[in-house]
């Protein structure tokens, strides 16, 4: 019998790969998140000294990409950056004939950012180093989510209970995939809320209990963490989205982030789009916590680059 999703992601995660939120057991969360605790990006710990540490990009990124640069060397490793532009890549290179090359070539763990979804789960498979997906298609982005989760445990005393309410692109959003599948384990309340063709109905069925709102209002009403994404309009093909509707509707304005509870968060994942999906203001307002996600990046993934590499102390 083959074996099933769940299974197969089990395997390559006690082999140190972190492939996706959705079959990670909530106590695996937990240690990351409580590793995370322990790094300090200033105080380098040695624990990665003499490995190095891969990172294979095939699409854009600022935020990813750095932090697990600056977290790897954090840990004492040697970091090598590929794109996918200007690599053997762009002559052909299938995606695991690049990873037998760079394993070739002494990587002991590849950090995997691909537009399709299931690349780093390929290279899990048949590489015998642990792969960690930094954002696959539109189906994971672990990292993000366990990052946000780390964010939001710094200003709440625990995520069950939450009121999470996410609004935005939540089709295309690797982001929210993660995000939703950690939530949902962590007994959060979720409501989705946008127009449908970026929150299509059958969202509902990813976790149980998650609601869809089409109105901006309701659904931010009495929300905890108001998590806003960006309308992600490189992957919009053929998806006909109004954009002066949709900033109309679903715009996070200072008056609409009101409506959450006083001391409610507002999270981004980052780029952030300001004057689309969220005005200026509310960018840099008190309760906007998106450059400290980005600074909590850091830790996090070098909890998840020594768990990888079994040296999560
Ligand atoms: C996101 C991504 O690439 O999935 N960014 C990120 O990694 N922080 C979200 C996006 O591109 O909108």
């Amino acid at each position: 019998m083959p074996a099933t999703q769940a299974q197969t992601e089990r395997r390559n995660a006690a082999r140190g790969s972190l492939l996706g939120i959705e079959y990670l057991p909530l106590s695996e969360i937990n240690a990351l998140l409580q590793l995370a605790r322990k790094m300090n990006p200033l105080k380098p710990r040695p624990l990665l000294k003499g490995k190095r540490v891969f990172l294979l990009f095939y699409e854009a990124s600022t935020r990813t990409r750095t932090s697990f640069e600056i977290a790897a060397k954090a840990l004492g490793a040697t970091t090598t950056v590929v794109l996918s532009s200007g690599s053997s890549v762009e002559k052909g290179e299938s995606l695991l004939d690049t990873g037998y090359t760079l394993r070739a070539v002494g990587a002991d763990v590849i950090v995997v950012r691909h537009p399709h979804s299931g690349a780093p789960h390929l290279m899990a498979q048949y590489l015998d180093i642990p792969v960690i997906n930094a954002g696959d298609g539109m189906h994971e982005h672990p990292t993000q989510a366990l990052l946000d989760a780390y964010t939001i445990l710094r200003h709440k005393k625990k995520l069950t209970g939450l009121q999470v309410t996410i609004v935005g692109d939540v089709y295309h959003s690797r982001v929210a995939r993660s995000a939703i599948h950690l939530f949902s384990k962590s007994g959060a309340r979720i409501t989705l809320c946008g127009p449908p063709e970026l929150v299509p109905d059958v969202a509902a069925t990813l976790v149980n209990g998650i609601r869809i709102s089409r109105s901006c209002e309701e659904a931010i009403r009495g929300a905890d963490i108001v998590m806003v994404l960006r309308v992600q309009r490189e992957r919009l093909a053929g998806l006909k989205v109004n954009l002066s509707d949709y900033i109309s509707r679903y715009q996070i304005t200072m008056a609409r982030l009101r409506l959450a509870k006083s001391d409610a968060l507002l999270m981004h994942p980052g780029p952030i789009i300001r004057g689309l999906e969220l005005t200026w203001d509310v960018a840099d307002c008190p309760q906007s916590v998106i450059v400290e996600e980005v600074k909590n990046g850091v830790p996090l993934r070098m909890a998840v680059l020594a768990r990888a590499l079994g040296r999560a102390r």
